[in-house]
């Protein structure tokens, strides 16, 4: 069952899905060459603990962080660990919080320092694959009409869209109905109605769409070794078309 939200619980939602957000631009500021993807662990589980929120993917499945970080070829789920970041890689950064019951979950792709044009163009395409994704976030749409706009992009462009993990609703539970893929046919699925609210979240690969999943039984990486992508949103269908709950403006004066 698709749980569709009053006004009032889409405005809880935003302040988890707004809360993870800026947590996300701090922690991608702190990105540098060098730094190791524990250290980014470290500063987030601080931030969380400071802001009196709870970690929504600590203790998830069992599940041991507070942040994914994914790096290169890693596609999701990356547990930050000793590894270095470099020049030239990418890191993807994914983080879920609970506020008031509510959960906010949100990612996003940042570049280690300077990084190749190629690189620049994954993320470029990735990003812009789930604002079409978004777009059609509209009453009367169904579920198939996101999904295809997204596969479509990524196709397009020449990369290839990974099939074992996809988007999902959200709210009281992390995961709820409908999944959400990022691929699929127009004019399938579910229609969307008001108060739905889905997060929506591309990985798109520069290889093949195959997965591995490393020993530590979480890490899942292109089964080609080829480089992997990933942005997360959580949208609301609204009569006014898409709301982005994850959307996020520099602070006016003043922290959170
Ligand atoms: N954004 C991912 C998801 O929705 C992150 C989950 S990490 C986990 O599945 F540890 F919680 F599994
Ligand atoms: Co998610």
């Amino acid at each position: 069952m698709i749980i569709c939200k009053s006004a009032a619980e889409i405005e809880k939602l935003r302040r988890s899905g707004q809360l993870v957000r800026e947590l996300l631009e701090e922690v991608s500021g702190r990105v540098k060459p060098g730094c190791s993807t524990l250290e980014l662990e470290t500063y987030v589980e601080k931030r969380v603990r400071q802001l009196g929120v709870k970690p929504a993917f600590k203790g998830y499945r069992g599940y041991p962080r507070c942040l994914c970080a994914s790096v290169n070829e890693e596609i999701v789920h990356g547990i930050p660990s000793g590894r270095v970041l470099k020049e030239g890689d990418i890191v993807s950064l994914d983080l879920g919080v609970i506020v008031d019951g509510f959960y906010g979950d949100s990612a996003l792709t940042v570049p280690v320092g300077a990084i190749s044009p190629s690189l620049q163009r994954l993320l470029r395409v990735t990003e812009e694959s789930l604002q079409m994704g978004i777009e059609q976030v509209r009453l009367g749409r169904r579920l198939g009409d996101i999904s295809a706009a997204i596969q479509r992009h990524a196709e397009q462009a020449g990369y290839s869209v990974v099939r074992e993990f996809v988007g999902h609703g959200i709210g009281r539970d992390l995961h709820e109905e409908p999944q959400v893929p990022n691929f699929g046919k127009a004019g399938h699925g579910p229609v969307l109605k008001e108060g739905m609210v889905l997060a929506i979240e591309p990985m798109i690969n520069t290889g093949g769409p195959g997965v591995r999943v490393l020993e530590d039984r979480w890490t899942a990486v292109t089964a080609d070794g080829g480089y992997s992508s990933h942005f997360e949103h959580m949208v609301a269908v609204t009569r006014n078309g898409p709301d982005v709950l994850t959307d996020w403006s520099p602070p006016k004066g003043g922290s959170l």
